[in-house]
């Protein structure tokens, strides 16, 4: 048994996951805002204890809303919670004693949807995940693609718009200060994303049409450069549902530019919110296997 971790911008969830990466329990908790890390390491401490009680447990994964040195299994920035350079894996360790292994959230969660959810059978993929930032995964041939460096892929930092809205990264006109949940909730002051899409027709009519064309002037983007076979979107807003990727994909295909192929499928994340507890889970367990 493992425990997958899907560490967010706003909350915590966590699950007790099996060999067949099916999720027996799992549980979430919201982050109280201006938490510091050790706080926030107190709860993930707390909850995995709570969690397994009773329990063999094999190792934990986490997926971070950061930047992950992959090599080093280190934190190297996670915008969202204000960190910079955090050995979370040693930290936890000295409370926990248990094996642990961090990922880059949305790497997590496509590698959960390559091994069951809607990227079966691909092997060139792209998933952007919709939340409280906006995240980015790329698999290339089959295998997760993370640069030279092993950092990972940030499309949701790649600039749509020249010194445009502030981003979390420190810099501006990222499409995450356009397409992420924060961005929705700055620019209509409503609690949530989900709020605003259910006034579309009411109030929101033209915050929801920018909102895609940002979104697929991103999607655009990382398909110019990476010609994926697939497009998926996962995180919060994805519950949005077949009304998002039917839409998505009608204003990428305004954009796109003719390459004598079909443009990319456009689908939305079959695992939801349980592909980050599910991939951290299945990240731990096959890094495990190679150590
Ligand atoms: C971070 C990414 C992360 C994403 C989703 C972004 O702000 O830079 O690393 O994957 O949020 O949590």
């Amino acid at each position: 048994m493992y425990i997958g971790i899907d560490l967010g911008g706003t909350n915590i969830a966590l699950g007790l996951v099996d060999e067949k990466l099916d999720i027996v329990k799992k549980k979430k908790v919201a982050i109280i805002q201006g938490s510091s890390y050790e706080e926030i390491l107190d709860v993930i401490a707390k909850e995995c204890k709570e969690i397994r009680e009773g329990i063999e447990l094999a190792g934990i994964g986490i997926g971070i809303p950061g930047i992950v040195d992959s090599d080093s299994q280190k934190i190297i920035f996670c915008d969202n919670l204000g960190w910079k350079n955090v050995d979370i894996v040693g930290d936890l360790k000295k409370v926990l004693m248990e094996d642990i292994h961090i990922a880059n959230d949305a790497d997590c969660a496509l590698y959960a949807e390559v091994l069951k959810g809607s990227a079966v059978g691909f092997k060139n993929v792209i998933l952007f995940t919709l939340g409280t930032g906006v995240g980015s995964s790329v698999l290339l041939d089959g295998k997760i693609f993370l640069g030279g460096d092993k950092r990972g892929i940030e499309l949701g930092h790649m600039t749509v718009e020249y010194e445009g809205e502030s981003c979390s990264c420190g810099y501006k006109g990222c499409l995450e200060s356009y397409a992420s949940a924060t961005a929705l909730i700055r620019e209509t002051k409503e609690p949530d994303a989900k709020t605003v899409f259910d006034q579309e027709d009411i109030k929101y009519k033209e915050t929801i049409d920018r909102y895609y064309k940002y979104l697929a002037v991103g999607v655009r983007n990382g398909i110019l450069a990476y010609r994926p076979d697939l497009v998926i979107i996962g995180g919060g807003i994805s519950k949005q549902g077949d009304k998002l990727s039917v839409r998505l994909r009608d204003e990428v295909k305004k954009i796109e530019m003719y390459f004598g192929n079909e443009t990319a499928t456009i689908k939305i994340a079959a695992l939801g919110n349980d592909a980050g507890i599910i991939g951290a889970a299945a990240m731990y367990r096959d890094n495990k296997k190679r150590r």
